[in-house]
């Protein structure tokens, strides 16, 4: 990877705006990305899939465009399959409340989620009466089959899993827990939110029933993501919000559901949004997702080497790089969060993020307050890198205990 070119490709680094190290939150965008979203304002403006007239056929035509990069993208050859959703959290709602689960039946998490695929399955329970059962993760966060295996049996109706861990970086073997869930006629759902941005995804390979993600953390744009489905899961899947553009026909008394993908994308759509995460797959794509994965590793291997003898400093999960996918969490004795990531924005413009980042059980069942987090993604360079390990080690020399 060419990493000089890389970062000329975005104008915040190109401006100098400050080191950043949250894209485990929301990535930075490229020009290409940038423009492609412009291009659709200052050209073809319209609404696609409803008006016939000449600007509109543009914009339909670019969201066949985008379904079809995307099929190509994750590997699978059914673009119909993958619905627009404004981020993974709808995505994995959508699932959570469309399956029509039922008093007693059993949904299998982990117990490192987060809330987005939490929150939705405890309203279940206190709502129906669905049972939780959660597979257990060692100390450091990583996933444990067995555990896992312990959780199944026929009860079990859906199995819905992280790909990859937000605090810890650890990734789940989704593949196997597909079979293994599948063995016992339950339906999988994937979170591959911070999967999909730092690893090639094979979602034939995989074989999950739902995986849901954000584009605005693979370099597209804020407020966009997506949710793929097999076609025969998603003909069983009730949609989240109904109205214009899910339907076939309406009268007074009847409603005939639009054909997939339709039914799930209620009213007017973001085409800027969907075009810009088009333009962001095509430039993860030249990259390449084996040199995105192998950046990722390379600078997080910096982060451990360089950070290895400071006092008083506590990583939170793994201290194997290979195994935290672009993200750092961490403490130091003495320091609240929050306050580590002041001082690193104050000292050296390095944004970070703090708290519990949306993982709360995973904290809480821990008794950690939260941590510092640091993620990098393919614009981030080593002396960026460098200048937050010096800070960091400062920070901890300086006002640690
Ligand atoms: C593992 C994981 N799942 C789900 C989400 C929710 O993503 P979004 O806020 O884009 O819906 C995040 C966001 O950080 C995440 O890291």
């Amino acid at each position: 990877m060419d990493m000089e070119s890389v970062r000329s490709d975005f104008p915040t680094i190109r401006k100098n705006l400050g080191i950043y190290l949250d894209s485990a939150c929301q990535s930075l965008r490229p020009d290409q990305v940038i423009q492609a979203m412009n291009d659709y304002y200052e050209n073809f403006p319209a609404c696609g899939g409803r008006s016939v007239h000449s600007m509109a056929t543009k914009v339909s035509v670019a969201v066949d465009d985008a379904r079809e990069t995307m099929a190509s993208f994750f590997g699978t050859d059914d673009p119909e399959c993958y619905i627009f959703t404004k981020n993974t959290t709808e995505g994995l709602n959508t699932a959570a409340y469309g399956f029509g689960l039922k008093k007693g039946d059993v949904v299998v998490t982990t117990d490192s989620e987060h809330n987005s695929n939490h929150v939705p399955w405890m309203h279940l329970k206190d709502c129906i009466g669905i049972e939780r059962r959660f597979s257990r993760s060692n100390k450091e966060g990583e996933f444990d089959i067995e555990s896992f295996k312990s959780c199944m049996d026929r009860r079990v109706k859906v199995v819905s899993v992280q790909h990859t861990n937000n605090v810890t970086g650890c990734s789940v073997p989704v593949k196997a827990v597909t079979e293994i869930a599948h063995d016992y006629g339950a339906t999988v759902i994937i979170d591959g939110a911070q999967a999909a941005a730092h690893r090639p995804v094979n979602l034939k390979d995989i074989d999950a029933d739902i995986y849901c993600f954000s584009s605005h953390k693979m370099l597209g744009p804020s407020g966009m993501g997506v949710m793929y489905g097999k076609k025969e899961v998603l003909e069983n899947l009730r949609p989240l919000t109904l109205g214009g553009g899910t339907v076939g026909l309406a009268t007074y008394d009847s409603v005939t559901l639009a054909p997939i993908p339709d039914r799930f994308e209620a009213g007017l759509l973001n085409y800027s949004g969907i075009i810009g995460t088009k333009a962001a797959l095509d430039y993860l794509s030249k990259i390449g997702m084996d040199n995105v994965k192998e950046w990722d590793n390379e600078l997080m291997r910096r982060i451990l080497g360089n950070l290895e003898d400071v006092k008083g400093l506590h990583i939170v999960g793994p201290d194997v790089a290979e195994k935290r996918s672009g993200v750092f969490s961490f403490n130091i004795d003495g320091l609240v969060s929050h306050d580590i990531a002041m001082m690193l924005d104050s000292m050296a413009g390095i944004m970070i993020r703090s708290g519990m980042h949306c993982a709360h059980p995973f904290y809480v069942s821990r008794a950690i307050d939260g941590s510092a987090r640091a993620s990098t993604y393919i614009y981030n360079s080593p002396e960026e890198i460098d200048i937050f390990t010096d800070t960091v080690r400062k920070i901890a020399e300086t006002f640690g205990e």
